[in-house]
């Protein structure tokens, strides 16, 4: 095994508590413990996904009133016009927008642009669904 290396996380209280009561249903007794196969079960998910072709529904939720990221939405999904099927855009309230795009293509690919949907400033939550074309499966 390799040596072992420390490192600090950063993330408000409320996340911790839920993060620490989620862990505790499942039997954990140690952070570090959940933590550990959290990143090994994404690392796994995301080899063993990259190449096969897949669909996947990307819901965005985010604030109306941010500057520009109506436009950065836009401007990323027009830069993967191969993997976007179709989008719907519904105004959710005052100031809040939803977006789902229906998404085809490699795994990989598909995970990498739900990736930077999620990092754009002003989005409140991005969650991606994966699912079989449905070819090779009987
Ligand atoms: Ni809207």
């Amino acid at each position: 095994m390799d040596k072992l290396v420390r490192f600090g996380v950063s993330l408000d209280g409320k996340l911790l508590k839920r993060f620490d009561s989620a862990i505790r249903e499942r039997g954990y007794t140690s952070r570090s413990e959940a933590i550990r196969d959290l990143i090994r079960a994404d690392l796994v998910a995301r080899q063993w996904e990259k190449s096969k072709e897949v669909v996947g529904v990307v819901m965005l939720v985010y604030d109306h009133h941010r500057r520009q990221l109506q436009e950065a939405v836009t401007e990323l999904q027009h830069r993967h016009l191969e993997e976007i099927v179709s989008t719907q855009h519904v105004h959710l309230d005052h100031d809040n927008c939803l977006e789902v795009v229906i998404v085809r293509g490699a795994a990989g690919k598909i995970g990498r642009l739900a990736d930077r949907l999620k990092a754009l400033r002003g989005v409140k939550h991005c969650s991606l669904s994966m699912s079989t074309t449905g070819s090779g499966i009987s």
